[in-house]
């Protein structure tokens, strides 16, 4: 089941990133996958395990703008990433440079779509943008508004029908008043594109696991695609540097020997890739049709236009002239367009 369904989706997520590679997102809603939550919740650290890529930390560009993050799968080849941002392209063959120049300099955030695409035997094949951690209080040199900067940031991509929230929140911590949680049930009240990932669930007080259960069973805060619980790299580890497979496998015996969560050991990245995979799937077949027909709208809207102005303007200039003001006139009494008509469009 896995590999078919990796194999029926490749094609549709190299259509949709040729469509935003060439700015189709800024027209017309393209299937997304997001990654959100509060700042420190484990979103890179989550990134991480499913790229099998160590993301910088601290203030480096990638916490700052949405990063598309493009996982492919190629068989026999060496690890390569290629980052695009800026109108600039940059090969490296070395994670670690590649991290350095992500890590970048500055506080504030940006808009920017910055595209880090990486190949590697080992990756899963998928492709998701990360978005800035929600953060409470601002660092140095940060606006004072940053807060409400990232939110509306966040907000941009995740009120979109065509996207699937991952909602990452730690599980030692009260989840409902995770800021990112609320905002993705916002948008998405009956949760048919949300799903919450579960972290640090080595750090839960003891006494409490029978409450984290209860979330992870949807009995707290419902959502339909429900709670997966996975546990990535502490800080201990990461000084370590404890490569990511030795981590992968601590994963597995830590949910192995749990005397509570050992029964959610299937749920861990497999299950996580499946339920990505699935959703996406899902998305392109509701949302991949509207967009065709859509684009076979406008497609027609042109052609008609063009069709209307085949033959040019006559060679002479009285000609000339009354070919303009035809145009001009069927442009005046032309339908208005966002409020204004297609004259005042053209002429802006
Ligand atoms: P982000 O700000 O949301 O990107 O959070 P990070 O991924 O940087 O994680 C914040 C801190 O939590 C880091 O020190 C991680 O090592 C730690 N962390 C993340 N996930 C886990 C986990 O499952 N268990 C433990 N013990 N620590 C974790
Ligand atoms: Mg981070
Ligand atoms: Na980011």
């Amino acid at each position: 089941v896995h590999s078919h369904l990796e194999e029926s989706i490749r094609p549709y997520i190299d259509l949709i990133d040729t469509l935003r590679s060439v700015g189709i997102h800024k027209d017309l809603a393209l299937p997304t996958i997001v990654v959100i939550g509060d700042q420190s919740s484990g979103k890179s650290s989550v990134l991480e395990a499913l790229s099998g890529v160590a993301l910088p930390r601290g203030s480096g560009i990638v916490t700052r703008c949405p990063l598309e993050l493009r996982l492919k799968k190629v068989p026999g080849v060496n690890w390569k990433a290629v980052l695009t941002y800026d109108k600039k392209t940059d090969e490296f063959v070395n994670r670690f440079a590649a991290q350095n120049e992500l890590a970048g300099k500055g506080v504030g955030i940006c808009d920017e779509l910055i595209t880090l695409e990486i190949m590697s035997p080992d990756v899963c094949d998928l492709t998701l943008i990360d978005l800035p951690g929600i953060a409470r209080v601002p660092v140095e040199g940060q606006p004072e508004d940053i807060g409400k900067q990232i939110k509306r940031l966040i907000m941009k991509y995740i009120k979109k029908r065509e996207t699937i929230n991952l909602v990452v929140v730690p599980c030692n911590i009260d989840i409902a008043t995770t800021e990112a949680l609320k905002m993705a049930q916002e948008v998405d009240p009956e949760g048919k594109r949300t799903v919450a990932i579960l972290t640090k669930p080595d750090l839960i007080d003891k006494g409490t696991e029978k409450s984290v259960l209860a979330i992870v069973h949807n009995k707290v805060i419902p959502l339909r695609k429900g709670y997966i619980m996975v546990k990535c790299r502490g800080q201990q580890q990461i000084n370590d540097e404890i490569p990511l497979e030795a981590a992968a496998q601590m994963e597995r015996d830590f949910f192995q020997n749990h005397d509570y969560f050992r029964l959610q050991k299937k749920k861990i990245i497999y299950l996580f890739y499946t339920i990505i995979k699935l959703c996406f799937a899902y998305l392109c077949q509701n949302s991949l049709p509207p967009l065709q027909q859509q684009i076979q709208k406008q497609l027609c809207s042109v052609k008609r236009a063009l069709h209307d102005c085949e033959a040019g303007p006559p060679e002479d200039l009285e000609g000339a002239k009354e070919f303009l003001i035809e145009k001009i006139k069927s442009l005046l009494s032309g339908e208005p367009k966002n409020g204004k008509s297609l004259f005042f469009q053209i002429r802006a």
